[in-house]
Parts: C-alpha cells; sequence; structure tokens
C-alpha cells in the first residue's frame, strides 16, 4: 500500500492508501483510528460476509465499540430517508463529533454514507473503503456525496471529505465479472480523458482487468484513483474547470440509468455515455471518423450486454440532460472529446446530432 496526501487548494489534505492489502495503515493514522470514541460501520445486505471481515482489520485492536448498520443493496441505499435513519441510528447509539463511521462497499454505499457523515451533527469523519472496482478508480474518492432524487441521479449531496480513502484490491477478489465490467466504464473514461501515461497504462491493462487479473487491477486502481484525487484537489467543488473532465459520459450516462428505472448498473450507463459523447463528437466534427473508431474500440472492447432496460424515448432523454445539474443553465451541455485526452465542453447542441448519438449508444 502506497500513502498519498493531496493537498486541496487553499485547504485541507486529502488522504488514501492505495494498492493491496491494508495491515499497516492503522499504524499509519493513529490519531484517526486511536481517537475515535465509537465506530460504526455501514455496508450492505447484498455485501458478501468477506467484506465486512476485512473491512475491520482496520480496527486490530478492537476497543473502540463497534456498530453495524445496514444499507439496502445498491441504488436503494442512495435515499434520503436511508440517510436519516442512519443519522437516528448515530443519535441513538450515542455518536458524538468524536466517532467514526466507516463506509465499506460499492459507491451507493459511500455515497450515501459520506452523505450521513456530512449532516450529522454538521459533519463528523467517515473512513471510505471502496470494494468495488468501479468505487475505488472514482466513487468513494474526492468527496462528493449523494441521494438521488424523483427518479434522478445525485440531485441532493454535499461536499465532504473522508479523513482516508482506503482502496484495497484484495476486496476485489470476491467482485463478480458483471461488477468488473461496470467499473470498465470508468476505466475506459481514464484512457480517453488521462495524460498519455495514464492512458496507455489503462489500455495496456484493460483486457486483463476485466479477466480479474489481481496485478492490472492493482495497477489501474492504484493510478486512476490517484488521477482522480489530483483533479480533485484542483478542483474540490467542481467549479474551476479541472474537475469537469471526469464527467466525461456521465451526462448521457446519468439519463440513461433513470430511463432504465435504476436498473442499467452506473459504469454500463457511463460507458454507453462515453460512446453517446463519441458520435455526438463525431456528428459535431469534433472527430474525424478514423480517430472515432480508436477511441470507440475502447469502449467495444468492454463486450456490454444489450442496454434493454433502458426505454428509447428520446423527449424523455432531451428533458434529463436539460435539467443536469451541470447544464448551468443552457439547453444541455456536454464533455465533448477531439482526440486522447482533448476534452472541449459544448452547450446548445441540437437535436438532430443528439438523436443519432442518442440511438447510437443504445445500439
Ligand atoms: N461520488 C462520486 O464521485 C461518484 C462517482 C462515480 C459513481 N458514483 C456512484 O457510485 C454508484 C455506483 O457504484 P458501484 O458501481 O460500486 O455500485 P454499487 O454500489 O451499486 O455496488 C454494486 C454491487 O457490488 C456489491 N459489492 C460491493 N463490493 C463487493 C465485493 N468486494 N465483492 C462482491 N460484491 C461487492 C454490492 O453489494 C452491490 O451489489 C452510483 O450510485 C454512482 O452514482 C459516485
Amino acid at each position: 500500500m502506497k500513502i498519498f496526501n493531496f493537498t486541496i487548494k487553499n485547504s485541507r489534505t486529502m488522504k488514501a492508501a492505495l494498492g493491496r492489502g491494508m495491515a499497516d495503515i492503522p499504524a499509519e493514522f493513529p490519531a484517526l483510528f486511536k481517537a475515535a470514541d465509537k465506530l460504526c460501520l455501514v455496508t450492505g445486505t447484498d455485501a458478501p460476509s468477506s467484506l465486512r471481515a476485512r473491512a475491520l482489520e482496520l480496527f486490530p485492536e478492537r476497543k473502540t465499540p463497534h456498530f453495524y448498520f445496514w444499507l439496502p443493496p445498491s441504488e436503494k441505499a442512495k435515499t434520503l430517508e436511508q440517510a436519516g435513519k442512519l443519522c437516528s441510528f448515530l443519535f441513538d447509539k450515542g455518536f458524538s463529533r468524536n466517532s467514526l463511521i466507516l463506509a465499506a462497499g460499492g459507491g451507493a454505499v459511500t455515497d450515501l454514507t459520506g452523505f450521513a457523515a456530512s449532516i450529522y451533527m454538521r459533519g463528523i469523519n467517515w473512513i471510505s473503503v471502496p470494494t468495488t472496482f468501479l468505487a475505488q478508480i472514482d466513487a468513494g474518492l474526492g468527496g462528493k456525496t449523494a441521494v438521488n432524487l424523483g427518479g434522478a441521479k445525485n440531485i441532493a449531496g454535499t461536499f465532504h471529505q473522508p479523513a482516508l480513502a482506503v482502496c484495497d484490491t484484495a476486496f476485489l477478489d470476491s467482485l463478480p465479472h458483471a461488477e468488473l465490467r461496470s467499473g470498465g466504464g470508468e476505466l475506459v473514461k481514464y484512457a480517453l480523458i488521462g495524460p498519455g501515461e495514464l492512458s496507455r497504462l489503462v489500455k495496456k491493462n484493460l483486457s486483463k482487468t476485466l479477466a480479474g487479473d489481481k496485478a492490472a487491477l492493482t495497477a489501474c486502481v492504484s493510478a486512476c484513483a490517484a488521477y482522480k484525487l489530483k483533479l480533485a484537489a484542483k478542483d474540490e467543488r467542481d467549479e474551476a474547470g479541472p474537475r469537469e473532465a471526469l464527467n466525461f459520459g456521465h451526462t448521457a450516462g446519468h439519463a440513461f440509468e433513470a430511463l432504465s428505472g435504476g436498473r442499467l448498473p452506473h459504469g454500463e450507463a457511463v460507458a454507453r455515455g462515453i460512446r453517446f459523447a463519441l458520435i455526438a463528437s463525431r456528428e459535431t466534427g469534433l472527430l474525424n471518423r478514423e480517430t472515432f473508431a480508436r477511441l470507440d474500440a475502447l469502449v467495444t472492447a468492454l463486450r456490454l450486454p444489450p442496454a434493454a432496460a433502458v426505454r428509447r424515448d428520446f423527449r424523455k432523454f432531451l428533458g434529463l440532460v436539460s435539467r443536469d445539474k451541470k447544464a448551468r443553465g443552457a439547453e444541455n451541455r456536454f464533455m465533448l472529446i477531439e482526440g486522447f485526452g482533448r476534452l472541449r465542453a459544448v452547450e446548445n447542441l441540437k437535436p438532430a446530432p443528439l438523436k443519432k448519438a442518442f440511438e447510437g449508444a443504445l445500439k
């Protein structure tokens, strides 16, 4: 495991441990682990039992009183109601601002737990322990927390950095192939938006990660997580520009998730959102056909299953993208691409290229 510190502009430091095996972590952060008067481990009811035991390895001494809170599976966890239930549970058990919450699970668990940690007593410490590939390279890092509202993704949320993020790829040993492939959606994003070195590393390891190769997963998690944290440190609140690159594929992706009633896994939705952005870039003349084919081949490599759950309702899609919180008052706003690592924010795209991209992305 390697420990990283990323200093947020004019602010505090984001701490992350990235790699495989976390036995040495408690000793690295004595103040954080020993100072906590109580600990609550939050995880999903559908998580494998090995996950809870592994997460508790962070507390080898077992002196701190432990409590457990179970969230409903996946997106069902991301509701205001669940955040309220978790806060009430913490209050009932006497949690104070000296207590600690440990979120161990996929992005749904880290999003919801981070949100509850940010509002409970106006903010208490939490540790993010992402346990899916997708959450280790993206969701569990950077301090964005969220719940869904009215069928739309991440409409209420906060920025609340975890005191520490731990991405231990040993958790991924129990991850089903479908979840690795879902993480592949975000992985392909890094190959497209990242600097040359990161892009080459991802392309080299893409097929091995999808096959569950431990070394490839560890290499990709370490590199992508460090890159995400670097962008988040430069632009924590997603206002100054650098962090917007991470949104590549997400505007259409979130709309596809909504059109599937939450049945399309997030990473698959992002992969289709990336294909949407690639087609829209080609149709608006930003990408020539040859470059389009090279970039799109990375999405093809994921071998996505058919997106049968997504309603082919283009009008609804237009309504969803215009209400995206990143639209900034425009009719629509998408991150498009001109080549590897060259993104361009484009507003008010006409319906014709959008329709072509919508249909192509859902083929
Ligand atoms: N906050 C952010 O910056 C950010 C960024 C990207 C995505 N997200 C959010 O992340 C969520 C998607 O996260 P996800 O892809 O991790 O999905 P998820 O949280 O729904 O988890 C997927 C499944 O994997 C299971 N699981 C978790 N760890 C496991 C393990 N080690 N072994 C076996 N099974 C395991 C879970 O129980 C669940 O059934 C979405 O809600 C998305 O909006 C947030």
